[in-house]
């Protein structure tokens, strides 16, 4: 097994997974000091490409931006997200994986989805691909983008969806906006790591998309916190170099080239 999936599940009932999204190396780069796992999210559709849902997001594209994030990603586990329409069956999820796999060099893929895509996962694993799971709201085929857990049927489902994919042989999960008591139960009830977003501290580890995090990303959703305004210190910087630019302050002496003899 891969060291820094076993280094991942070994911190269940331990320490906190720590996560975040990347989508290109000079992020990536400082996630990674910090970070156990970087994630190349399909997020990326809707915070750089204006996308209205991750159902547009191509493989080509995260196979793009995975490559920038290998070259900053040393130390953490590199997942990357299978695209919309990439696995609709073993046969489909295996060839464009391993292209993902063999291009990018991450160490594992991540899926959406629950006892539909069973068979798909356990296909990729026995391939030698490691996956991660992904549960609650499913970004890429979601109608309502409401917390999941609130009825009975939705209950037993989730618990039943989380167990069947480990027993597939999934190393990880991620629960997106699952109701708090039933993201502890569902962790409770796992031996592999649950990650959590907006499903509560409750969770085995935390994810969150990096530019929302420095408040670069205009949201206002519940489970977000930004916990810096990054976008203010780029105003800055902008402003002191449009300044200097007009007061031909900038580009000095210092920072052009002058022949010696001059
Ligand atoms: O696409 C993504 O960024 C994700 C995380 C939010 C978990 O799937």
């Amino acid at each position: 097994m891969n060291k820094k999936i076993k280094k991942i599940l070994n911190k269940k009932n331990k320490s906190k997974v720590i996560c975040l999204t990347a989508y290109s190396k000079n992020v990536a780069s400082i996630l990674d000091k910090y970070c156990d796992l970087v994630l190349v999210g399909d997020s990326l559709g809707s915070v750089l490409y204006n996308y209205k849902s991750t159902k547009e997001v191509t493989l080509k594209t995260m196979i793009n931006h995975s490559k920038s994030v290998r070259h900053g990603v040393k130390k953490s586990l590199m997942v990357v997200d299978m695209p919309y329409n990439t696995y609709r069956n073993p046969k489909e999820a295996l060839k464009n994986a391993k292209i993902v796999m063999k291009k990018t060099k991450c160490d594992a893929v991540k899926l959406e989805g629950g006892k539909k895509i069973i068979s798909i996962v356990k296909n990729l694993i026995k391939n030698k691909i490691p996956v991660m799971g992904h549960l609650g709201i499913l970004p890429q085929t979601e109608k309502k983008f409401i917390f999941k857990g609130k009825k009975r049927d939705e209950i037993n489902k989730l618990l039943k969806d989380s167990k069947l994919l480990e027993e597939a042989g999934i190393f990880s999960i991620v629960l997106e906006c699952v109701e708090t008591k039933l993201s502890k139960k569902i962790t409770q009830q796992l031996k592999i790591p649950t990650i959590g977003i907006g499903s509560s501290a409750y969770c085995d580890g935390q994810v969150l998309v990096i530019d929302d995090l420095i408040g670069l990303n205009k949201t206002k959703l519940k489970f977000v916190k930004k916990f810096v305004d990054v976008g203010k210190v780029i105003q800055i910087a902008v402003k002191k170099y449009r300044s200097e630019v007009l007061n031909k302050k900038f580009p000095s002496f210092k920072h052009s080239f002058r022949n010696k003899f001059n």
